[in-house]
């Protein structure tokens, strides 16, 4: 199915405009997922044998996600649990609704497996993300929300509107990444940095202590990240602790064709997954087990999802491989997994 995919219909998909493309699936998905006969057709065309993970307190039925910025708006999610993914992350959420940057800022870089965006979280705010949620819950695997900021939101300022954010959202997510790495809202990566970084994730952990449930964090990095600031971020994670998602796009164009080296944005995809896993084994080393990691960045099937378990991912999030191979691609990467003999805790 998955040959289908990219022998025919991702012809016709890349003949047209990437962020049209995309808004018209999520567009479908939302009406398409309220029919239950649709949805059992693509659960029993995704379908694949569990391979059950715990991480962070939570269950997944398998450890392969979806990453964060595909349905930005929290709105097409039981149509995307049904592509078989074990969680999935929506968002990223600001809490007042946004434009995001000037069109075009979404850009295939075919050549190379790989996708350049500078989105600027164009999103339609935290409350009308939690009122899509509201109607959609219960989902059959566990959802992670991420929060960032809005552009107009001063650094200053910057945990009060995460705090908003999450409070808004609170009630609807298993868990939620905290978005400082974003290249494409200025200045929001400085915020790795050591004071800053205690500053904007106290006030979010002392709100969920606070509540009747106490759900779990997870901090997404740079995959530019200064090594002072991971070790800086790693240590806070392990004191605090909240896992990490290792990584988000990268600024670093060393990796792609000469063509797209001045495209500003964050780019994903295959140029990404060396620098990423990198970023990942070196983040798995400082923290050294005893909080969970997420491994995004350059996943685009069996090989390259083993590769950041192996090297100490506990979970794998995927975007642009569902771009690229299209929707059997966790199915495809569950069957690697099980032919590789790989089993959770296994990362030898
Ligand atoms: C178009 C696009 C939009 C994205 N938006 C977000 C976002 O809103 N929040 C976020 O944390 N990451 C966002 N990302 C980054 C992805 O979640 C992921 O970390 C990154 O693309 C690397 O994974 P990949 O190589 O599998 O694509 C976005 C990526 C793309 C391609």
């Amino acid at each position: 199915m998955g040959f289908l995919y990219r022998k025919l219909v991702r012809r016709i998909l890349f003949s047209l405009n990437p962020e049209l493309v995309h808004d018209s699936l999520i567009r479908t998905a939302r009406s398409a997922q309220h029919v239950e006969l649709f949805n059992s057709v693509l659960r029993f065309l995704t379908r694949s044998a569990d391979l059950p993970v715990r991480a962070a307190g939570l269950k997944f039925r398998n450890p392969v996600g979806l990453a964060a910025g595909f349905d930005k708006n929290c709105e097409a999610a039981r149509f995307l649990a049904g592509l078989g993914f074990g969680f999935l992350e929506l968002g990223t959420v600001t809490l007042r609704p946004q434009p995001g940057n000037p069109k075009p800022r979404l850009f295939r870089l075919r050549e190379d497996g790989a996708i350049i965006n500078r989105m600027g979280f164009n999103n339609a705010g935290a409350w009308a993300a939690a009122k899509s949620l509201e109607n959609l819950l219960p989902l059959p695997v566990p959802v992670g929300i991420s929060v960032g900021k809005n552009a107009d939101c001063s650094l200053e300022d910057a945990p009060k509107n995460y705090l908003e954010t999450l409070k808004v959202m609170y009630e609807f997510g298993d868990y939620f990444a905290v978005n400082i790495s974003s290249p494409n809202t200025l200045q929001l990566r400085s915020l790795h940095r050591g004071e800053k970084l205690r500053r904007l994730v106290e006030p979010m952990l002392d709100f969920a202590a606070g509540c009747k449930k106490t759900k779990p964090f997870f901090v997404k990095i740079a995959p530019d990240v200064e090594e002072a600031d991971l070790e800086g971020a790693a240590a806070l994670a392990v004191e605090k602790g909240f896992g990490l998602i290792a990584t988000n796009t990268t600024v670093d164009r060393s990796a792609v064709s000469q063509r797209w080296k001045a495209y500003e944005g964050g780019l994903s995809g295959r140029p990404l997954r060396e620098l990423s896993s990198a970023v990942l084994a070196r983040t798995a080393g400082l923290v050294k087990g005893r909080v969970p990691i997420i491994g995004s960045g350059g996943v685009l099937d069996g090989p390259s999802a083993l590769e950041k378990l192996r090297l100490g991912a506990d979970l794998v999030q995927v975007y642009s491989g569902l771009v690229y191979e299209g929707p059997f691609i966790v199915k495809e990467i569950l069957d690697h997994l099980r032919r590789a003999g790989w089993r959770p805790g296994s990362r030898g």
